[in-house]
């Protein structure tokens, strides 16, 4: 994923474009672009690594003009070097782009051999030597967009600067969210809300198709048949867009203490807390008529996924099954009976997921979205959405809006519950009781955060790690293994505790710390054996749990980290904040790049 913008403005634009890439950087950093209208003629500076390297070259280099636009690129095609940075351009024509143009050799082949020369690698360069081919022809610009985009085939949200057009830009999108930021005499496109924040709360979300036309001050729109169409504008909210780190250290560790209030605010949407009932609003779904529950993400929305399956099945007696979204898509699912899917997405926008989704809808089988950004291509396109009430989430692990994922799915849960008639009354207060009271336990959980720091300094030399855990706490080891792999670098697995013994207990030596998630429950004893099993073979043990059960395992482990004392479908809630903190120390304590690891983007929206 990239993140783009384009400003025509009353001011200089390049401090601007810089300002809003620098918001859009966690939707990839690898390397960084902006161009402007310099007296008509297109100029401009690009830099691989990140935006700070743009900046550099463009105080070496100062860029006038009031019109531009900038990139900030996580790599599809071509290496993220200089020259593969956007903007691509031509004499006639300068091109942002975010996605993937699938059939770019073709049309590149074709180009060449009508004697058109390419610069980069990439596959956008395509779109921009199309454009330019068309305005060859004696096209209007927008025409000229609209034979080249009728052309490629793929993903894109796009912004054409034009040489000689200082009050023309042109943007669109199919695939790749792209929004319009209307200001005083001033108009914006971004790729989200966040990059246009400073300079205005008055958006429009462009529909799946939708290319837009502006000036300064005026704009038209036009939808995929290329008529001409009214789009509302929304007024964002200032704290949808606040991108603030405030007194932390990095976006992540603020994004792990906003974990209760992730929570508070997903829980309160979803329940009544003075009847203790769950309420869904537009759920979509009558659970009393479904068979078979389908669940559907990537990485930690996938995960999140895995924990609610457990949820689902004890709760509602449901059947449910939980997939990778790129596997899913093409393994052919089979369901038995009447299906209900339900996909979950922090950003909305995930290629593979909203794909699934997509399949599901044509094999005729009622779908759920859970998301975090309410406009999204996954909320838009799902039959019905729970929106998670994280608020927007910046550091690329993904933290707070897990926690908001196993809010939503734990009140859908027992609402399938109530609707299967498998939880009485009494029980779902009960259980609502409990939900209530999850975000006062999480934040019990980080007020953990010294004795997790410590645990982290002390694992952090380690070249593997591995998590165990059952039950519920199996997703939460595995989750605990992705977040901690993506940001420190150090290789970790997760295991179903009592899997170990076929196989992974190989690895345990003295030079392997194992971490044990383990809630004080029915399973616990059971996790003990393997703790035992694992000490008697020099690994060194630390060990999450409540009072109790670091009482019983006391012996074994080498460091305990002592968790608030929960019930068993509380302990999700409780036991994410500690491995986000373990995974957040451990990086910390190596200097990786906790907010922008290496090789990764925030949302992934190509396949
Ligand atoms: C891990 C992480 C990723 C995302 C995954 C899905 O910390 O952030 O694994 O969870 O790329 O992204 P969304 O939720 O936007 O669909």
């Amino acid at each position: 994923m990239c993140g783009i913008i384009g400003i025509i403005g009353k001011e200089p634009a390049t401090p601007r474009l810089i300002e809003a890439l620098k918001r859009l950087e966690y939707r990839g950093y690898d390397s960084a672009g902006v161009a402007t209208l310099v007296d008509g003629h297109i100029e401009r500076r690009r830099a691989a690594g990140k935006i700070v390297n743009l900046e550099k070259e463009i105080i070496d280099a100062p860029l006038a003009g009031n019109t531009g636009i900038g990139h900030t690129r996580w790599a599809t095609h071509g290496a993220p070097t200089e020259r593969n940075a956007h903007p691509h351009a031509t004499a006639r024509v300068a091109v942002v782009h975010n996605g993937i143009i699938e059939n770019f050799r073709t049309l590149r082949e074709e180009l060449i051999s009508q004697g058109y020369v390419f610069d980069s690698e990439t596959d956008t360069e395509v779109i921009t030597q199309l454009i330019s081919h068309y305005l060859d022809k004696g096209e209007t610009p927008r025409e000229a967009v609209i034979k080249a985009l009728a052309r490629v085939r793929g993903a894109f949200a796009i912004a054409c600067l034009f040489t000689g057009k200082e009050d023309l830009m042109i943007g669109a999108r199919q695939g790749s969210p792209l929004v319009v930021g209307l200001g005083d005499g001033e108009i914006f496109l971004g790729s989200d809300a966040i990059a246009v924040a400073p300079f205005t709360n008055r958006i429009i979300y462009l529909e799946e198709g939708d290319l837009v036309e502006f000036s300064a001050k005026t704009y038209n729109i036009y939808d995929k048949d290329r008529k001409e169409i009214f789009r509302p504008v929304a007024i964002v909210s200032a704290s949808a867009a606040a991108v603030e780190k405030g007194n932390y250290r990095h976006f992540m560790q603020k994004e792990i203490h906003e974990e209760p209030d992730a929570a508070a605010r997903t829980i309160g949407h979803y329940l009544d807390p003075l009847d203790e009932k769950v309420s869904l609003p537009n759920c979509g779904i009558n659970f009393a008529e479904i068979d078979q529950i389908l669940i559907v993400g990537c990485g930690t929305a996938y995960l999140s996924g895995r924990v609610a399956e457990y949820w689902f099945e004890q709760l509602s007696g449901i059947s449910c099954e939980t997939d990778i979204a790129s596997e899913f898509r093409y393994r052919r699912p089979v369901v038995a009976g009447r299906a209900a899917a339900i996909f979950i997405s922090q950003s909305g926008e995930t290629a593979d997921t909203l794909e699934a989704l997509r399949l599901c809808k044509k094999n005729g089988w009622k779908t759920l979205g859970v998301v975090n950004v309410a406009t999204s291509s996954i909320a838009r396109e799902a039959d019905a959405v729970l929106e998670t009430l994280a608020g927007p989430e910046i550091g690329v692990a993904s933290t707070k809006a897990f926690v908001a994922q196993l809010s939503a799915l734990a009140a859908t849960a027992i609402a399938a519950g109530v609707a299967k008639g498998t939880i009485d009354a009494e029980r779902e207060k009960d259980l609502a009781r409990q939900l209530m009271e999850t975000p006062r336990l999480i934040r019990e959980a980080l007020e953990m955060e010294n004795a997790i720091e410590e645990t982290a300094n002390d694992i952090s030399h380690a070249k593997s790690i591995l998590y165990i855990g059952r039950g519920v706490s199996y997703p939460i080891a595995l989750e605990a293994a992705l977040k901690l792999k993506e940001i420190s670098y150090i290789h970790a697995e997760g295991y179903a505790a009592g899997e170990l013994k076929h196989g992974p207990i190989a690895l345990i030596d003295e030079y392997t710390p194992v971490i044990a998630v383990a809630p004080y429950d029915e399973l616990m004893e059971k996790t003990i054996s393997n703790v035992q099993e694992i000490a008697a073979r020099g690994g060194p043990i630390t060990l999450l749990s409540d009072a109790k059960g670091i009482e019983e395992a006391a012996d074994a482990v080498k460091h305990s980290v002592r968790a608030p004392e929960c019930e068993p479908f509380q302990a999700p809630f409780v036991y994410s904040p500690l491995i986000h903190m373990l995974a957040y120390h451990v990086a910390v304590a190596k200097g990786t790049d906790v907010d922008q690891p290496r090789n990764l983007a925030k949302s992934v929206t190509v396949e």
